[in-house]
């Protein structure tokens, strides 16, 4: 039995994995993050993320190696959107790890795979802003998880969701579900859609249009709040 038969043997029963629905970005800005943060500090509650490193390190993914990606223009957004409450960097490696064979997993992965599963054991929290090809997650990014369901980075992570094609819904669902079986924490208050298909946005503009920018820091925002586990999974959208 392989270690990643077993890793499934002992997870527990999977949660209900029905089609992601449509998330409505809460309202939650970086002064509700340091707010709530403060109290924690004065409660001196221990909270999930290391106390040394009090600006979370969130890793944000791609979905597409397009060089004009929308996908791709929302992650870089991220970065400076969440100054204050999370130091974002951006995955940029996807095109470079090779494609999944369990018998290159041994003892020494590809040198893609082992920087992919660094940057991932450094992180607090994961953004993925993926597109939808044939009602589906792209190869690349698939090919990605599927590096890392033996490894288990993802364990536990929480992980808001982007979806910048409303009418896309197939690849969503679909990177829910395999994230839930790797054990990983999908933050529903976190995952939204915004529409920019057809804007051609780059990062700028995407910082420079009010309603984007704030369903973002939102997501981010609530992101920050679950990683710190003052957001339950249970709460509607807009708690926090
Ligand atoms: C090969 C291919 C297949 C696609 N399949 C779908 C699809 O099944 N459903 C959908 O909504 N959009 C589909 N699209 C459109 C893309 O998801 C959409 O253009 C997306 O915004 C591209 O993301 P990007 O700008 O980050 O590359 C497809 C695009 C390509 C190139």
């Amino acid at each position: 039995m392989t270690d990643f038969t077993l890793r499934l043997a002992a997870r527990p029963p999977l949660p209900d994995a029905s089609a992601l629905p449509t998330y409505r970005h809460a309202v939650a800005q970086p002064s509700d993050v340091k707010q709530q943060l403060n109290r924690l500090d004065d409660q001196e509650e221990t909270t999930a993320v290391d106390n040394a490193h009090r600006v979370l390190r969130m890793l944000a993914i791609s979905g597409s190696l397009r060089s004009a990606s929308s996908n791709s223009a929302v992650v870089q957004a991220l970065t400076p959107l969440a100054a204050g409450m999370a130091d974002v960097s951006v995955y940029r490696g996807l095109g470079e790890l090779p494609p999944f064979n369990p018998d290159h997993d041994g003892e020494h992965p590809p040198e893609p795979v082992l920087e992919f599963r660094s940057s991932l054991q450094s992180c607090d929290a994961l953004v993925i802003s993926s597109p939808e090809y044939a009602h589906g997650v792209p190869g690349v990014l698939k090919n990605a998880l599927d590096w890392i369901v033996g490894s288990g980075e993802l364990i536990d992570k929480p992980v808001a969701l982007i979806n910048v094609s409303p009418h896309a819904t197939h690849a969503q669902a679909s990177l829910k579900e395999t994230l839930t079986v790797m054990s990983a924490r999908v933050v529903p208050q976190a995952s939204i859609n915004i529409s920019l298909a057809g804007r051609r946005l780059d990062a700028d503009a995407i910082i420079s249009d009010t309603e984007l920018s704030a369903a973002l820091q939102s997501a981010v925002a609530l992101l920050t709040l679950a990683a710190y586990g003052i957001l339950s999974a249970a709460a509607p959208a807009g708690a926090i």
